[in-house]
């Protein structure tokens, strides 16, 4: 079965339950500078599960695109994907254990006809914050399950919260027997030896874990589930890894024919960092030295580095782009819209980077020479640091030339610098926002208020991929730099800027709250600049037209701000366009 049918039987298979289906959320979290990349289906809907209504009901099914780095340098393996497809539903206080799991098993046995012999499950073996759950082993017993395929573990591998804070519990998990022998008398779900895969949880979300460590109990009882898609369909395929699917085969073959070295790690982590930087690119994110476009850096660099090792033709980066997009683009027809920025944001990145690949793999083998006359066995942090700052290698593209000459990485070493030297860029930049607000005077301040207004109306004229990625305010005018893969229209612009001057001439207020960072996040508030924010932030609401985390300050009310034009708009990088406008005074 291929991944989209799974994909389709899996939403008709909860919509026949009583879910709604909703889309996909961004990769890229909206209004969330707190996490990198959307990492699980739950993340989009944190303040249902905390309680709030969700406009769908109670009932939710969704497909969510997800990315996950932990794994970054085990990508070339057999299982770690950065990217992956994550199929879920959802209980907002509506049921909970038994009929989430009896629709679980209805699903795997009867929807995708996978053998309950193949089937194992755990469930939480309980301690002094929860309870032992024979409930839900019960449940799994009289669905069909027979007793030794269950296994209880304690919170180490059935406890599921995303990060250190937020809702959370025990949960169930289901594994795949793939009929490998056992490695051990011992052997179980819980052994990584690959005889049993994990291929779907079900999270009981009825706690809320506080920053002290210690557990409430939500409002309502939730059900929070993920199965992973490349893995299921791999699965029941039949097939060893997820590049044997559909999804890589044929970029797998296409680098195949491309390499003049055959090397079978090289193409799958190609194969897999294409499509994730992909993903990220065709959602708003770009390369850059800090978090999300670090991560994105890394992607493409180490991509490109494995190109050179197979001595691929960069020029084909392009070819690449289109067999995948056009693979993919069932599954992701926003590839196929923002096909061309994708290309030109990966081919600029290797432009960048090639220029200095070379020297920075001469320089790497002139310090391992060295290193290795010196007896050591590892290459010192700050030789790993010199090859990040100076010749832009992310730390596993040296680690994996060490190992390519059976030498190791001073990790630690390296990131303690890489620490330094991000905390020495954050002062610059606290510096120079501090420096900014000394600057306010009238005209700026209405200028930042009207930065506000021109951002949510984009928003809503564009749609919501439109996020800030920079602005600029002197006494004459704004500028505002925006994620948008094309020109905007005049037509658009100009609705843009009548949504602006409506609220402008609607006098509203405008209102400055402080709370902590979760309360703002929940309350919906767009936040940027991720770094800047300490335990309480500033939230600015404009009527109730927008509402952003922001250090202010503002107008009071919006009725004095002038008349507002826009004076041009422009591109300013490879999927972020410029406008800049003015407040006239008549
Ligand atoms: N949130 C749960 C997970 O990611 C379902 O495994």
């Amino acid at each position: 079965m291929k991944a989209i049918e799974i994909r389709n039987k899996y939403l008709n298979f909860f919509e026949k339950h009583g879910h709604k289906v909703v889309p996909s959320a961004p990769l890229i979290p909206e209004n969330d500078p707190s996490v990198l990349f959307t990492t699980a289906g739950m993340q989009p809907l944190v303040p249902y599960l905390l309680g709030e209504k969700h406009p769908q009901g109670t009932r939710i099914t969704d497909y969510q695109k997800c990315l996950r780095t932990v794994d970054i340098d085990e990508v070339g393996d057999n299982r770690h994907l950065t990217y992956f497809e994550m199929l879920g539903n959802w209980s907002l206080g509506d049921y909970f254990k038994d009929e989430s799991i009896k629709m679980s098993f209805e699903f795997l046995t009867k929807e995708l006809g996978i053998p309950v012999e193949k089937l194992y499950v755990t469930c939480f073996k309980g301690d002094e914050d929860c309870a032992r759950d024979e409930e839900s082993a019960k449940i799994w017993k009289e669905a069909g399950l027979p007793e030794n395929h269950i296994y209880y573990y304690g919170k180490e591998d059935n406890w599921w919260i995303a990060g250190e804070e937020g809702p959370c519990g025990p949960d169930t998990e289901m594994f795949y027997d793939t009929g490998k022998p056992a490695c051990s008398e011992n052997c179980q779900p819980s052994c990584d030896c690959g005889k049993y895969v994990e291929i779907w949880n079900n999270v009981f979300m009825e706690f809320y874990k506080q920053k002290d460590g210690t557990y409430t109990k939500l409002k309502q009882r939730n059900v929070d589930t993920g199965l992973g898609l490349e893995r299921m369909a791999m699965l029941l395929q039949g097939k060893k890894t997820p590049y044997d699917t559909e999804l890589f085969v044929p970029i797998m073959n296409k680098l195949e024919e491309l390499e003049k070295i055959d090397d079978i790690q090289s193409r799958r982590v190609i194969a897999e960092h294409l499509r994730s930087s992909m993903m990220i690119i065709s959602d708003g994110g770009r390369p850059s030295n800090i978090d999300r476009g670090y991560i994105l850096r890394r992607l493409i660099r180490r991509m490109i580095r494995h190109m050179n090792k197979l001595e691929i033709d960069l020029g084909e980066i392009s070819t690449l782009i289109d067999i995948n997009v056009e693979n993919l683009k069932e599954m992701y027809p926003d590839l196929e819209k923002n096909k061309e920025t994708i290309k030109h944001v990966i081919i600029e990145e290797k432009d960048k980077f090639v220029k200095t690949l070379v020297k920075g793999e001469r320089e790497f083998d002139k310090e391992m020479k060295k290193a290795k006359e010196q007896g050591k066995t590892e290459i010192d942090g700050k030789v790993v640091f010199k090859l990040y700052d100076t010749y832009g290698f992310p730390p596993e593209v040296t680690s994996e030339l060490a190992n390519e000459n059976e030498m190791k990485i001073d990790l630690k070493g390296f990131e303690k610098l890489f620490k330094e030297h991000q905390e020495k860029s954050r002062m610059g930049a606290i510096q120079k926002f501090k420096g900014g607000l000394a600057d306010q005077n009238e005209k700026t301040i209405a200028y930042h208020t009207a930065t506000h207004l021109l951002h949510k109306a984009l928003k809503i004229v564009l749609g919501e991929h439109v996020k800030q990625s920079g602005s600029n305010i002197t006494e004459e005018r704004l500028r505002f730099d925006f994620t948008h893969p094309q020109k905007v229209t005049k037509e658009e612009l100009q609705k843009v800027e009548d949504l602006v001057n409506e609220q402008i001439n609607k006098d509203l207020k405008v209102k400055c709250e402080e709370m902590s960072y979760e309360d703002a996040k929940n309350s919906g508030a767009i936040g940027l600049f991720t770094d800047k924010y300490g335990d309480k932030v500033k939230v600015y609401t404009i009527g109730d037209f927008s509402k952003e985390i922001c250090g202010g300050p503002h107008v009071t009310h919006t009725g004095d701000m002038g008349r507002f034009k826009i004076k041009k708009e422009e591109s300013s990088s490879s999927g972020v366009r410029r406008i800049k406008a003015v407040l006239i005074k008549e």
